[in-house]
């Protein structure tokens, strides 16, 4: 065999190969999207075994005409059952005690004075009225009932600003079918965005989501308050607005702040839970929801086949576990994710340590009176920055497991900020 030959036969057993393994990944793809689409959720059961039923609304026991859980119990006993189990999950710590740095660095900011991990859905409104951060108006319901949510679509956005303890004593329920299905669960379980600055700022974006992750992200996300009418708004219009850096830099385009620290005299922001916004750059958007692996498919004594409404951790429930092996193998998933938080939680307390560091420095070159207003304000910019990317971080629930690409490039980008401010500090 001469040589062109002999290049010529690699050449094509190159290429058959490329297209054996094309058409392999292809059909591995295909074969995937087809049980994602048809099959729907992982575990043994899924939802082709769920047996969708078309009721009628029965009558609104709510005040306000919202159709409650109870209402529903008798047509879905396991679903209203389970969506009662979310007291179980009843535990929090105060962040504040468990990461000190924290107090200095929300210094002048409610979250300096109390801050507790969540719990579950249940405790909302008695988390909400006794949290010691202040909460003068009713904007702070938002995310806590849908009787709250029920009052905006039907009084409009002036409730926003409504005196908190007025609009307090008229909600009746914690979140609950209304949050996530309007009033009409019964039309086989559809999914209902009811908070209307989603619909106001998503408009037919909307559509770009997965409707069991959208009811999820009406509260699991980053959101502001308008100055003109304290409104609940979300700072982007769909998927590429909702990077950490194109947030910010919406942020930026209107000087927005949520608090003016006095001792450094910087406009701060104070991130919130962006559940939503980690999760849809993460690894697995393109083919789970949220409820895949917080709400497991359960199977009743009666045979009724149902999806768990008591939303939990992926790692302390058998059935969702399970839903993980079909992609991770025989991978420990508990040990897995555990590493993973583990190093993504040491690498937050190393830069907010060096965030706290950078405040007090700050200070001290305000109080010394040295630099101009113009440095210092170049300084103010850097800090401000650093903050924000460093809570993008800290205040997302799932410490890395939702997306840890994304927590170390937020962890990474608030630290290179810190060292230009502390080089711009002489420091
Ligand atoms: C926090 C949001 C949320 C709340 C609150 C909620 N649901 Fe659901 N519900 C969902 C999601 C998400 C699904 C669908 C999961 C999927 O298939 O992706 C669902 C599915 C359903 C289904 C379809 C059958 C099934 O088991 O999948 C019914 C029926 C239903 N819910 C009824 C209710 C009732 C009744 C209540 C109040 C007691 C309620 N839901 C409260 C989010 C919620
Ligand atoms: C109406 C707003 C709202 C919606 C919609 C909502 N949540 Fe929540 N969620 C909250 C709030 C507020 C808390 C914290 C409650 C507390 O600590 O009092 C919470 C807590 C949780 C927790 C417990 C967190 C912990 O650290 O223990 C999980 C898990 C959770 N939500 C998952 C979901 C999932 C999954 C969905 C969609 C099916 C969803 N949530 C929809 C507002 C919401
Ligand atoms: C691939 C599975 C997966 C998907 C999909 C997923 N999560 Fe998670 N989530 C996890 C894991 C794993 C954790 C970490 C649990 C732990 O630390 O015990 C977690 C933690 C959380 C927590 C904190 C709960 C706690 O008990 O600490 C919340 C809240 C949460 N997720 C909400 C959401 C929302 C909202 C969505 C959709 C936007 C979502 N998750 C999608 C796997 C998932
Ligand atoms: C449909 C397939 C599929 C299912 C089901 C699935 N995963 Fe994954 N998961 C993936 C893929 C693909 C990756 C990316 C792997 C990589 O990049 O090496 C991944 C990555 C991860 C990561 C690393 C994420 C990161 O950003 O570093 C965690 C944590 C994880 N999965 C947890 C879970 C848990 C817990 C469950 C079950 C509750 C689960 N996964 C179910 C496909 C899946």
């Amino acid at each position: 065999m001469d040589t062109k030959k002999r290049i010529r036969l690699v050449v094509c057993a190159v290429g058959v190969l490329l297209a054996v393994l094309c058409i392999g990944g292809l059909l591995t793809g295909h074969d995937l999207m087809y049980h994602l689409r048809n099959r729907g959720a992982l575990g043994p059961l899924t939802r082709d075994d769920i047996q969708y039923l078309d009721l009628d609304t029965p009558a609104p026991t709510g005040k306000d005409g919202t159709v409650n859980a109870s209402d529903w119990a008798s047509a879905y006993p396991y679903i209203v059952a389970t969506m009662g189990d979310n007291s179980k999950n009843s535990y929090t710590v105060s962040y504040l005690e468990e990461d000190p740095y924290l107090t200095n660095i929300y210094e002048g900011y409610g979250f300096a004075i109390d801050y507790l991990s969540a719990r579950g859905h249940n405790y909302t409104l008695e988390d909400v009225a006794k949290t010691k951060r202040p909460h003068p108006k009713a904007n702070c319901l938002t995310c806590k009932t849908p009787n709250f949510a029920k009052l905006v679509n039907d009084q409009g956005v002036g409730v926003y600003s409504m005196p908190f303890e007025e609009v307090l004593g008229m909600m009746e329920e914690n979140i609950s079918c209304y949050t996530c299905h309007a009033n009409n669960p019964g039309d086989a379980g559809r999914r209902s965005v009811t908070h209307s600055y989603v619909k106001k700022a998503l408009g037919t974006a909307m559509e770009n989501f997965d409707s069991s992750t959208l009811v999820c992200g009406q509260c699991h996300i980053e959101y502001y308050f308008t100055r003109e009418n304290s409104e609940t708004m979300m700072p982007y219009h769909d998927r590429p607005g909702m990077t950490p850096e194109a947030i910010l830099a919406y942020y930026d385009s209107f000087d927005f702040y949520d608090w003016i620290q006095e001792s450094t005299g910087t406009k701060m922001l104070k991130t919130q839970h962006p559940e939503f916004e980690t999760f849809s750059y993460g690894k697995h958007a393109a083919f789970l929801n949220c409820a895949d692996c917080h709400m497991p498919i359960e199977q009743a004594d009666d045979g009724t086949i149902y999806h768990s409404h008591n939303l939990q951790s992926p790692l302390e429930n058998e059935t969702l576990l399970s839903t993980c092996a079909r992609c991770h193998g025989d991978t420990d998933m508990v040990n897995m994710v555990h590493r993973l938080q583990n190093r993504v939680t040491a690498r937050e307390t190393e830069v907010g340590n060096k965030l706290s560091g950078l405040k007090d420095a700050l200070v001290e070159a305000v109080s010394a009176g040295e630099m101009t207003e113009e440095e210092l304000d170049a300084v103010r910019a850097l800090y401000r920055e650093a903050q924000w990317f460093f809570d993008f971080c800290y205040v997302e629930n799932s410490e890395g497991a939702h997306n840890s690409e994304l927590a170390y490039r937020c962890l990474d980008t608030s630290e290179i900020k810190i060292l230009e401010a502390m080089a711009l500090l002489g420091k």
